[in-house]
């Protein structure tokens, strides 16, 4: 009895604590964000990180008593966070206060006896939670309160935004809609903390790092999960010899190029991953990339996985577009109306070929802001004037150093609404003269073309290389084209005003006007314009289907 009071009491107060943290201590947060300033981007990952590491991923039954489910994972320790969410089945994610709770836990975990197959005994941080006896008991509820971790379709968004009576409550709702939510990216860092365990198996010291939009704050609900295996902090590997006397080194296989080193451990992941790694299907091994891969799918949590190794420039460029769109709320809000236009109009697309990537479009749409007078954010050689000794980054021969620091950037009093931006983005790149030069966001201005690309635009931290040279004419076209089309209809709508109000359904208005599909194709309606432009879009995929796998860096 005692010891069940004891439990009783450690699991009102677990309860509690969970309870107060998510009301009455989030305003504190803001509070002290605001006078800490914004957290660098190493900060987020090594608190994202930690979050992963004490946190646990399980399936759950339909039904669940919220309160024994507590009282029942309380036993090993403190709860700091725990939440569910659907995906075919209720899932939850649990974090405890301690790396020793999450022991504890395993400890008490059985390895299940199927009749008819055969388990794998490897053990990992995804769980399956059941009942003992019968399925249903008085005491089980269902709806637990689940977040989507998907989008919704776009024509919802257009109704949720037709009824919204300004353009910023149409940009706070598109933002609500389709930016990764706290629990999402808990679960991102988590799938990926899971899968370093895996890799840990045979490279201890290993780690495993998300880069590109879950974590650069571009992140739409359902994107990608890039990740990196990083094998550059294993102790000794980058330690200088030393002059003379005597010393060790380990034994170890050779082969011929770093290149073959990065594929060999790939090839070797993906096998364990297919084989034994729990709730990883349909692996693909893409070695022969520019940038070898392994591709795969998470099911419980529904990511599409892609890991890399030896890709640390990626992981500048990710903590780049980080402190971009940290340092205005116009930059995240401007990337994410961009990107959901474009998705909206086929310029971008889920299939690889010759269409504009999500990467490409916000590198755009930065170089856009720097363009402006006076510039909204800085450009990257200032960010590298203002950097200190602790941010020195050469990586592979670039200079990628810049400051992390971001209470040291001094921006300029730019006052431009969000509508004004948006209607000189199309602006913009209507006019660009995108047959002679090349966008760079290093120097903030237009440089001359070194290449024939249709499309140049310089990899931040290495100039030789365009991020956009899969981009042919007929895409580019149909980019120029669109953004024409956009302004126009930005010009049309100028004097609009919401139609409808609350809950009746509305006229589309503003953004929402932006955002149908048919709205922009029929401004000028053409019939052989349209011909062309689908058959731009057949052209492409026959191009990409033709060109194979997509090669994550250029
Ligand atoms: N990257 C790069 N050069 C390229 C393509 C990609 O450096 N030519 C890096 C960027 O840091 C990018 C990351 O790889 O953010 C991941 O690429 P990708 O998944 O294509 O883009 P995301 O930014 O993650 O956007 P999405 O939401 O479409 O996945
Ligand atoms: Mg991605």
């Amino acid at each position: 009895v005692k010891c069940l009071q004891k439990l009783d009491t450690s699991l009102r107060r677990n309860i509690v604590t969970n309870v107060v943290a998510s009301s009455a201590e989030a305003p504190q947060k803001d509070e002290t964000d605001e006078k800490e300033g914004r957290k660098s981007f190493s900060a987020v990952q090594v608190e994202r990180q930690g979050q992963a590491e004490r946190s646990v991923l399980m399936s759950c039954p339909p039904k669940i008593n919220e309160k024994k489910f507590l009282k029942y994972f309380s036993r090993h320790g403190d709860i700091k966070k725990y939440f569910f969410y659907e995906r075919n089945g209720l899932y939850a994610v649990v974090e405890f206060a301690k790396r020793e709770c999450v022991e504890s836990l395993l400890e008490a975990t059985k390895i299940p006896c199927l009749s008819n197959e055969f388990p794998m005994p490897f053990k990992s941080r995804l769980l399956s939670l059941s009942h003992y006896g019968s399925a249903a008991s008085p005491n089980q509820q269902s709806g637990q309160q689940c977040q989507p971790q998907t989008t919704i379709p776009i024509d919802q968004l257009i109704d949720r935004l037709s009824r919204k009576e300004s353009i910023d409550q149409q940009v706070t709702s598109l933002m609500e809609t389709y930016q990764l939510t706290d629990d999402n990216s808990r679960l991102r860092f988590l799938v990926c903390s899971l899968l370093q365990d895996i890799a840990a198996a045979y490279f201890p010291e290993c780690t495993i790092k998300l880069f590109g939009s879950s974590v650069n704050g571009f992140g739409k609900l359902g994107c990608d999960l890039d990740m990196f295996l990083d094998l550059d902090d294993i102790s000794g590997r980058r330690t200088k010899k030393q002059e003379s006397g005597l010393f060790l080194e380990y034994q170890l296989k050779t082969v011929s190029t770093e290149r073959v080193v990065t594929q060999r451990i790939l090839s070797f992941l993906g096998e364990c991953l297919d084989q034994f790694g729990p709730g990883c299907n349909g692996v693909q091994k893409i070695l022969n990339a520019h940038c070898p891969l392994v591709r795969f799918f998470h099911h419980p949590s529904g990511f599409q996985c892609d890991l890399t190794a030896n890709n640390r420039v990626a992981m500048k460029t990710t903590e780049l577009l980080y402190l971009y769109g940290e340092l205005d709320p116009r930059v995240r809000h401007l990337v994410f109306i961009v990107r959901c236009w474009a998705r909206v109009h086929g310029i971008t697309s889920s299939i690889s070929g010759a269409w504009i990537t999500n990467f490409s479009l916000t590198i755009m749409v930065l170089f856009f802001l720097q363009r402006r007078n006076p510039p909204i954010i800085p450009c990257l050689d200032h960010l590298k004037d203002l950097a200190g000794p602790m941010d020195n980054s050469m990586i592979e021969g670039n200079d990628c150093t810049f400051v992390s620091d971001l209470s040291k950037i001094q921006l300029q009093r730019n006052t431009e609404t969000l509508d004004q931006l948006l209607h000189e983005f199309f602006e913009f790149y209507s006019a660009f003269a995108f047959s002679k030069m090349s966008i760079d966001i290093r120097k903030g201005k237009e440089q001359i073309k070194p290449v024939k690309n249709h499309l140049h635009i310089q990899n931040p931290f290495d100039s030789s290389l365009n991020i956009s040279k899969n981009v042919n004419a007929a895409q580019l076209e149909r980019f120029v084209a669109l953004c024409q089309e956009s302004t126009w209809l930005l010009e049309q709508t100028k004097t609009n005003t919401p139609s409808g109000k609350g809950g009746s359904a509305s006229t589309p208005w503003g953004l929402a006007t932006l955002l149908q599909p048919t709205n922009v194709a029929e401004i000028k309606s053409n019939r052989k314009r349209r011909v062309g432009l689908t058959s731009d879009r057949i052209k492409g995929l026959i191009e990409s289907l033709k060109n194979g796998t997509q090669l994550k860096k250029s």
